[in-house]
């Protein structure tokens, strides 16, 4: 595999010297999201005081040092009204959330040893309906410049007929803008339907994308983080000649630290991510970060698996619900890194309640239903989990008509509207403004199964013979010689053994 992959990659340069490994930092969207509202949430409002903070902490507890140097502001830092300034015609940040100014705010992040992110769409405006650089391309990368940008993340939220030249034209501008600002690009998310056998890469890259968002975005729970590993697994030969070297696949942001999933769940992003030569760009709040999740992020091994020079992206080698999954890249120094995640196909996901109409009511002193509030249970099973919405109705109402049907396990609820929901498999999902009703009997119980996980070093995409040294990421030691395979024994559900397979000198 090494010979063929090198010989496609070489074909394909990046336009410019940048992202020369996958981008490493910290963004707002996760959690923060489109908060303008400072009055109610002074500190975690998109503003220039919560950008502060965040860049504080990436400084100093070792994020920075540790190479995560990005921190990235994503949709509604911009004034609405006007859209641009009506004299020069540039964009402004809104003022009340961003008194100093933008070229402040990145010279304080420069000052921190952090490099200063920002967030534009080629539509008229941004997803989240801020003004935007469609056919302002020049003026705007200009303008991002002399604020001291450094990175900038471009979104697409208008008609797709526009990106074909629109991030051609961004590509061109951010370059003859005379600073070095890395490019990514969420074009190819908005077009094929998520089928990356029919993107045209090589047209990203010539543009100057150093990256770009393939596929869904990330939500803060489990099912959401399983679907995007299970996409990159399965189009891993079609992705893999198109990365390398300052042109990266995006799988979004990582959860880890954001207390939305379980500790393997956490192992698991950061070893599929790193194989995966994604950018490690954590959702999380840096001023709340667990000290197990901050192992995770900072764990040295897998940052070098990420970082790795030689800058091959790997993939998906094998799959099977009894068998695990093993994922698996080429280093530089002729090691693999290899992932064996148990993803927990081997107990597939199935309502678990019997929902007895006759004893579900809305009367809360009968244990029927468990609340949640600042989020709400996710049903799993795409479509086939979702009921759909009502709008006008009390809790109390909402709770009669779920027990009156017998596929209702739930529903989400904010001001009187909310999502039925036929299971509440996939977790809990954070989200500020609403609650979960769901009847108790529905929650999942956590899935302890494990898995015995081989990785055979002589198959094809490992090629390794001989005496093979392995060693255990996550314990940070050797776990000794081995010939022909090695089996991680009761890898727990979701979780992964994170391993690098060297050839005995
Ligand atoms: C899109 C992007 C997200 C985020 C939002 C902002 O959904 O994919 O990553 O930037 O827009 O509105």
């Amino acid at each position: 595999m090494i010979l063929i992959l090198l010989t496609l990659i070489q074909a394909i340069d990046a336009r410019n010297s940048l992202a020369r490994t996958p981008p490493m930092g910290w963004m707002s969207w996760e959690l923060f999201r489109c908060d303008v509202d400072c009055s109610v949430d002074p500190t975690s409002c998109i503003s220039e005081s919560m950008y502060k903070a965040q860049t504080d902490s990436l400084s100093e507890d070792g994020y920075v040092k540790a190479g995560y140097t990005g921190i990235h502001m994503d949709d509604c830092w911009e004034s609405k009204h006007p859209p641009r300034d009506p004299i020069t015609q540039k964009l402004a940040p809104n003022a009340t959330r961003f008194p100093s100014g933008l070229k402040a705010l990145g010279d304080y992040m420069h000052q921190k040893g952090a490099t200063f992110g920002l967030y534009t769409a080629e539509s008229p405006t941004t997803c989240g309906g801020y003004p935007a650089s469609a056919n302002m391309e020049v003026l705007d990368a200009q303008t991002f410049a002399e604020w001291g940008v450094d990175y900038m993340k471009v979104d697409g939220c208008g008609p797709a007929n526009y990106y074909k030249g629109g991030y051609k034209a961004m590509g061109a501008a951010l370059e003859a803008s005379g600073r070095d600002i890395v490019y990514s690009c969420s074009w190819p998310a908005y077009i094929n339907g998520g089928n990356e056998t029919k993107q045209p890469f090589a047209e990203f890259i010539n543009d100057g994308c150093n990256l770009w968002r393939n596929y869904d975005d990330i939500q803060c729970n489990w099912a959401s983080l399983a679907g995007i590993i299970e996409h990159w697994g399965k189009y891993g030969e079609s992705l893999v000649p198109y990365a390398g070297p300052g042109h990266w696949h995006d799988m979004d942001m990582l959860l880890i630290g954001a207390n939305c999933i379980a500790e393997p769940e956490e192992r698991t992003q950061m070893a599929i991510w790193s194989i995966s030569a994604a950018p490690l760009i954590m959702g999380n709040d840096l001023r709340n970060v667990s000290d197990a999740s901050k192992a995770i992020l900072l764990n040295t091994d897998a940052i070098a698996v990420s970082q790795d020079p030689l800058g091959q992206m790997g993939m998906r080698i094998s799959q099977g619900d009894t068998t695990g999954q093993v994922w698996a890249r080429n280093l530089a120094n002729g090691d693999v890194a290899v992932a064996l995640y148990n993803d927990g196909a081997s107990k597939p996901i199935v309502p678990p309640f019997k929902n007895d109409t006759s004893t579900c009511s809305s009367d809360s002193s009968n244990q029927t239903w468990t609340t949640v509030t600042g989020g709400y249970y996710e049903a799993c099973d795409g479509s086939g989990g979702d009921l759909g919405q009502f709008s006008n109705l009390t809790v109390a109402q909402a709770q009669k008509q779920c027990c009156s049907n017998s596929n209702c396990a739930g529903f989400s609820f904010m001001n009187g509207a909310g999502y039925w929901k036929a299971n509440a498999n996939c977790g809990i999902t954070k989200a500020k403004d609403f609650s979960g009703y769901t009847r108790t009997d529905a929650i999942p119980l956590p899935d302890t199964s494990t898995l015995s996980i081989t990785v055979n070093f002589n198959d094809p995409n490992i090629n390794l013979y001989g005496e093979i040294d392995v060693y255990d990421i996550w314990e940070g030691k050797s776990l000794g010689t081995f010939t022909s395979s090695y089996t991680a024994k009761n890898v727990i559900s979701h979780d992964t053994a994170f391993l690098i397979l060297s050839k005995k000198k």
